[in-house]
């Protein structure tokens, strides 16, 4: 399948595996470019630019494919060292980046000198063209049905998909309720250049995260998502777990006076001990309704190979039969 993504990112199969938190590491990355997507390594799980410059290593020991880094721009009091991970991406010979979150326009100049693509993560249209009229390669446009943050605009990507595609000039991905070729057929109809998948591609074997976190995403349905930190204007869709029970009473009982300080028991350094210790109920972690789709743990291979042949079939055999082509 060739589409203005392959040919920008220089890849053979139109996916993308989002950066995850504690999920996005060298083994997974390295797993999806290998198999012809592309892969990508998430920035801030690196405790350090001197970490991240390691992480960017391995990966590369593990595929001489291309790959990329996943930088979030969060709001915070005391921002991460974001020149020093810049430049662990440039001296590390990134070609790609993945940027989300804050509005990524300081740092483009320095990543463009460096021959670097970067696909600005996006919940919304207008800031999907504000990427665009900055300099962003790509898009990746993410619905309201995500894992991790969906923005404040509930928009699901029935229609934002076409309407992303009826205002952009540059490439874009659909993100957000993304798991086989069905999404895949889906996406291209909207109008996106392909796919963007993040909860899909932790239920896979390569995936670097315990084994309890993948049973979790079998076992959940799309009914057991929840939406957190909403009063703070910093929505998080999560699986349900007792931790997020608890954030939500909070929600409830403190109303508009609620803080950041007041749920940080469930949303502050949790990520480590629920993806390498397995303590799910540590605290509130990122999953998209497309949970409801996950139902077996493959190679990421098998994963992208099965997307690829479904997503044909459909294209060649059901698609074309309903229109009658290819009948005499
Ligand atoms: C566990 C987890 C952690 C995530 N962490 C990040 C992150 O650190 N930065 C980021 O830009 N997106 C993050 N995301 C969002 C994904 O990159 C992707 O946009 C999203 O998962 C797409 O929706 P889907 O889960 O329905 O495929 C995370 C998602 C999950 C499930």
């Amino acid at each position: 399948m060739k589409t203005r993504i392959t040919e920008l990112l220089e890849i053979e199969h139109p996916i993308i595996q989002g950066g995850m938190h504690y999920v996005g590491l060298a083994e997974l990355a390295a797993a999806v470019s290998e198999a012809g997507g592309l892969g990508i390594i998430t920035g801030l799980t690196q405790r350090t630019p001197e970490a991240l410059a390691n992480e960017i290593r391995r990966c590369r020991a593990m595929t001489a494919k291309p790959f990329g880094v996943n930088l979030t721009f969060l709001p915070s009091v005391t921002p991460p060292d974001y020149p020093g991970y810049v430049r662990a991406i440039i001296e590390g010979g990134i070609k790609i980046v993945e940027t989300a979150g804050n509005n990524p326009q300081a740092w483009l100049p320095a990543l463009k000198e460096a021959g670097i693509k970067v696909i600005h993560k996006c919940t919304a249209v207008r800031h999907a063209l504000k990427a665009q009229s900055i300099g962003c390669d790509a898009a990746s446009v993410d619905g309201f049905e995500c894992g991790g943050h969906p923005g404040e605009d509930d928009v699901p990507n029935f229609i934002l998909l076409p309407r992303a595609a009826d205002e952009l000039e540059i490439p874009f991905v659909a993100s957000g309720g993304m798991a086989d070729g069905r999404s895949l057929v889906a996406a291209l109809a909207l109008g996106a250049d392909g796919i963007n998948m993040g909860t899909r591609f932790i239920a896979t074997k390569e995936a670097p995260v315990h084994e309890r976190v993948k049973q979790a995403l079998l076992a959940a349905s799309e009914r057991d998502t929840r939406l957190v930190m909403r009063p703070l204007r910093n929505t998080e869709r999560v699986l349900r777990n007792a931790a997020v029970d608890r954030l939500l009473e909070k929600e409830k009982a403190l109303g508009a006076a609620i803080t950041f300080e007041d749920i940080l028991p469930e949303v502050a350094g949790v990520y480590p001990r629920i993806m390498k210790d397995g303590d799910l109920d540590a605290g509130a972690w990122s999953c998209g309704m497309v949970a409801g789709l996950i139902r077996d743990i493959p190679t990421v291979r098998e994963l992208i190979e099965r997307i690829m042949a479904e997503a044909e079939r459909i294209i060649r055999d059901r698609l074309a039969s309903i229109i009658g082509a290819g009948r005499a």
